[in-house]
């Protein structure tokens, strides 16, 4: 079993993602790299102990790596915002990751500077030796299982996006045949998150138009010209749209009447061009946000 220290902000909705990852044995809530010995919660709250609410993960290293566990930290934190997490605000919700052998820095330092490099600024997350760690009073354990309505800093959908992710990559495994895993990802991702209509387009270049795939959902327009529509713009612009509402985005076509969001996500093909695309509709307007963009990122980086 191996340790690593994550401060992300309010520790309740940090343990309790962490406590939902495979492969981690643990998570506990606690105060980490401060000035004073045994703090009270009370005490930290002040800001004047120099403590991090902080999560202290134990995982098996041969089911979940130091990288993986990182890359799903940044998943739930603003990189950029120093002392501030959600509505949380002060020293003590500053984000941090604390290690306790110097082999584990590297791992961590390559999914950081890729972070730092998509961000294109300096990150305001520490990225230190443990200097010590005392675990909170025990009504900050698993807060949220004891506390289904209370305060969470992080959208909730964020942890039905995790268990998804990570069902699905187990579920897809080695399967090569990409057709076969668009059908499950799109069932998958239905069946767990309640969308109007979730599928696939594939990208015929020869013919300049994307393609239906495997979809859930009602029957829906069979070929799109690239630039065309809100997928044929994602594939064309290589990046992710979300739309509020349809009806103000120009050219946008209708496969139902009853859609009335949308978000389309571009599949990076092993050429690095772009194969096609994961389009989701919401027959609710605003359905979807950067929470949805960072998840279904993952999800089609899988497909
Ligand atoms: N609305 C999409 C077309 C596909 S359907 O949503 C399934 C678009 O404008 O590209």
């Amino acid at each position: 079993m191996k340790k690593i220290y994550f401060a992300g902000g309010c520790f309740w909705g940090t343990q309790h993602y962490f406590a939902g990852v495979d492969g981690v044995q643990e998570a506990v809530c606690g105060y980490a790299n401060g000035n004073t010995d045994n703090p009270k919660y009370e005490e930290v709250y002040t800001d004047a102990t120099g403590f991090a609410e902080t999560v202290m993960v134990s995982y098996k290293p041969e089911r979940v790596s130091l990288e993986e566990l990182t890359d799903l930290f940044f998943c739930i934190i603003d990189p950029l915002s120093l002392n501030r997490q959600g509505h949380d605000e002060g020293t003590r919700y500053r984000t941090g990751i604390y290690y306790t052998e110097d082999g584990e820095r590297e791992p961590i330092q390559k999914i950081y500077a890729r972070e730092e490099r998509k961000a294109g600024v300096p990150l305001a997350v520490e990225l230190e030796p443990l200097r010590n760690f005392y675990p909170a009073e025990e009504r900050h354990q698993d807060y949220l299982d004891k506390n289904p309505e209370g305060y969470c800093h992080l959208p909730l959908k964020t942890f039905r996006y995790l268990r998804l992710y990570q069902d699905l990559r187990l579920f897809l495994g080695e399967e090569e045949d990409t057709v076969a895993r668009m059908a499950n990802a799109a069932a998958l991702i239905q069946e767990r998150m309640h969308f109007f209509w979730t599928g696939f387009y594939r990208a015929d270049e020869k013919g300049g138009t994307l393609v239906l795939g495997p979809f859930q959902g009602p029957a829906a327009c069979m070929r799109i010209g690239y630039g065309k529509g809100v997928c044929g713009t994602s594939w064309k612009e290589e990046r992710t749209l979300v739309v509020p509402d349809v009806h103000e985005f120009p050219g946008h076509i209708a496969c139902s009447s009853l859609s009335q969001s949308e978000i389309v996500v571009p599949l990076h093909g092993k050429d690095g061009k772009i194969s096609g695309v994961l389009d989701i509709d919401s027959d609710q307007k605003a359905t979807f946000d950067e929470t949805d963009a960072l998840w279904l990122e993952k999800i089609a980086a899988i497909i």
